[in-house]
């Protein structure tokens, strides 16, 4: 998704631009530029290649400037082209380019202002939304910067980060947020914007996360913020030890075959600090908070949305409390019945998706106040607007399909429902210290499954002769079924659906036959000998099953049946296990397809437009 850098020093700054833009690469984005302020005029050079290539621009043209700002950009108005790529200049009266601009979200009026800005004159070289901004901001503005940003935003309606800067202001660059992420970062003489502290890795620790409705003032030697009604304000500045996001590749081919591979070791730091079931492992006072709500919504989106799917297998059944799982860009505009005895979590690996903050605001507008998040950000606005949360220790995910983020959550997930248990008092010691024992030998557990990889790369390599796929499964597996199919499709591009096993007679029978493999999901639970009823269903039918069976279960290869036997029966935690299996599968179909496997096409890491 769209990336912000931008930075004013008394050193060259474009090293440190382009070092930001690297460190945002993985968000996806299709497009690049920069825009620095040399020798009394604005400077510019975009791409639609990779910021390698744009960096060999910068060097080629021997560009050097101590004001600057960058961008990546992940289209949604106007298509990936150079023309469209930020920054957006604007010059209308002077002639010359005054005005320079980068955005990320979406400007929800931008029709009516291209229409008035049209009829004063400006032209308009690109098809975005940004580009009415830069022009609206140079109708505004009367020599000072600050002041034409604070008034173009009293015009704009939607999402948006701004960073601007201006031909006739050296020195100085204007940040504005609304519901787009955007921090400060404070250095010695010098200040930086980014959407993202992680982009500012290496040149400060000192960072200041804006509110919506701030716009801020970067100098060398200050940073001021004014808030909506314009008042001067101060906020808090964090020391935030940032991890590069491009960590080494090791012996992997892959981001995402590495971050598969760190779940062990990812699991493990989530749960490092859970000697015992408490309440407060998610915060203090969520003992309070647990006691008074009777119910459970939870609000995400995509991956995190079916690791919310999960929990509502676990928490209904451990914690006996009804939970009801929402996808956030559909409850945001829903007509629903609140209740304020819920406890509203939120799961979100980013802690900035836009439509899972929304869906939260919402939730608290409708008067739902006991909020809790899991979420793999400490810093992110998630965690700032929730009263409570759970902060998984997956590390940077570079990946934009998510593993290790997901196996997180699903861990935080399931030591919530041990502790909404436990204050309800549905959790009796000795369960306590079987699912205590149970989580602990988790990484192990995954380390076995991960030892299964050879034979997924051989079903890899039949299944990436595939158009499509279905996966079964069937209770607290059925959303990981789902998550299996979207794994596949997101980066192999074959489509795939995940279906409840019982519902296969009701309409994705009609669809099987040879070229359809049907991948299950087989655990060996109450269900078990249903499944293999609704997997007859499927062989007589001449359809071909790919069973990850557990190894208690006595399913065996046949014609048209294959199986790779999983670890012994995990019990309540064997969704994990089993979407561990899955990461591999659509990895390796992926990658004998030979697709950008961290980088699926038209993707983001982080969604933070609506
Ligand atoms: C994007 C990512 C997914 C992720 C989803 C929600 O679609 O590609 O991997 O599951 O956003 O993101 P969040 O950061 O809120 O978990």
């Amino acid at each position: 998704m769209c990336g912000i850098v931008g930075a004013v020093a008394q050193r060259n700054v474009i090293p440190a631009l382009l070092e930001g833009l690297k460190r945002l690469e993985y968000r996806g984005y299709d497009s690049c530029g920069i825009a620095v302020y040399q020798q009394d005029a604005l400077h510019r050079v975009r791409s639609t290649d990779r910021v390698a290539e744009l960096a060999a621009q910068v060097h080629e043209q021997q560009l050097q400037a101590d004001t600057g700002i960058a961008h990546t950009r992940w289209a949604t108005h106007g298509a990936p082209a150079t023309h469209n790529a930020h920054p957006h200049f604007s010059g209308h009266e002077s002639g010359a380019s005054r005005i320079a601009l980068v955005h990320n979200g979406i400007i929800e009026n931008h029709d009516v202002l291209r229409d008035e800005l049209r009829n004063i004159g400006y032209v308009f070289e690109s098809q975005t939304d940004t580009e009415v901004v830069a022009h609206l901001i140079d109708h505004l503005y009367q020599g000072d910067l600050l002041a034409a940003v604070q008034q173009a935003c009293l015009r704009l309606q939607g999402a948006y980060a701004l960073a601007v800067i201006a031909s006739n202001e050296p020195h100085r660059m204007v940040g504005a947020r609304n519901g787009s992420p955007l921090v400060a970062g404070l250095g010695e003489g010098e200040n930086f914007l980014a959407s993202d502290a992680l982009a500012l890795a290496g040149e400060t620790s000192q960072i200041i996360y804006l509110e919506d409705g701030d716009v801020v003032d970067l100098k060398i030697e200050h940073v001021h913020i004014f808030d909506a009604s314009g008042a001067q304000v101060e906020r808090a500045i964090h020391t935030v030890h940032l991890q590069s996001g491009e960590a080494d590749l090791g012996p992997y081919r892959h981001y995402m075959q590495k971050e598969i591979f760190e779940q062990p070791r990812a699991v493990g730091d989530t749960l490092q600090d859970v000697e015992a079931i408490t309440p407060e492992l998610f915060g203090d006072n969520a003992s309070q908070t647990f006691e008074q709500i009777d119910r459970v919504l939870i609000l995400a989106c995509g991956t995190s949305y079916y690791a919310g799917l999960t929990a509502k297998y676990w928490i209904e059944s451990i914690a006996r409390i009804p939970v009801s799982v929402e996808i956030a860009s559909e409850y945001r505009y829903r007509d629903s019945v609140p209740n304020a005895d819920t406890l509203v979590v939120t799961i979100s690996q980013s802690g900035e998706t836009a439509d899972t903050l929304s869906a939260l605001k919402h939730a608290r507008s409708l008067g739902m106040e006991n909020t809790l998040t899991i979420c793999n950000v400490a810093t992110s606005a998630m965690v700032r607007e929730c009263k409570l949360a759970y902060i998984t220790r997956a590390g940077v995910e570079i990946g934009v399909a998510s593993t290790k983020a997901f196996t997180t959550q699903l861990t935080a997930l399931f030591l919530l429902a041990l502790a909404i248990a436990q204050v309800k008092n549905q959790l009796p010691a000795e369960k306590e210290a079987v699912y205590l024992k149970s989580l602990r030998h988790l990484p192990k557990a995954i380390a076995s499954v991960l030892a299964l990889e050879p034979q997924v790369i051989d079903w890899a390599e039949r299944f990436s002769s595939k158009e499509h796929a279905l996966f079964l499964g069937r209770g607290m597996h059925y959303p990981i079924a789902l998550e299996g199919a979207l794994k596949l499709k997101e980066i192999s591009y074959i489509h795939a659906e995940g279906y409840p096993a019982g519902e296969l007679k009701h309409g994705p029978l009609a669809l099987v036959t040879e070229a359809m493999p049907v991948v299950t999901i087989a655990p060996r639970d109450e269900l078990l000998e249903k499944l293999k009823s609704n997997m007859e269903e499927v062989h007589a039918r001449g359809g071909e099953l790919y069973v990850f069976a557990d190894a208690d279960t006595n399913i065996a290869s046949s014609t048209n049946i294959h199986v790779i036997r999983m670890p012994e029966n995990y019990g309540m935690l064997s969704p994990i296990l089993h979407a561990v299996i899955l990461q591999l599968l659509a990895y390796h179909t992926a990658c004998a397809l030979g697709t950008d496997v961290d980088k699926p096409r038209n993707l983001a890491k982080s969604v933070t437009v609506e």
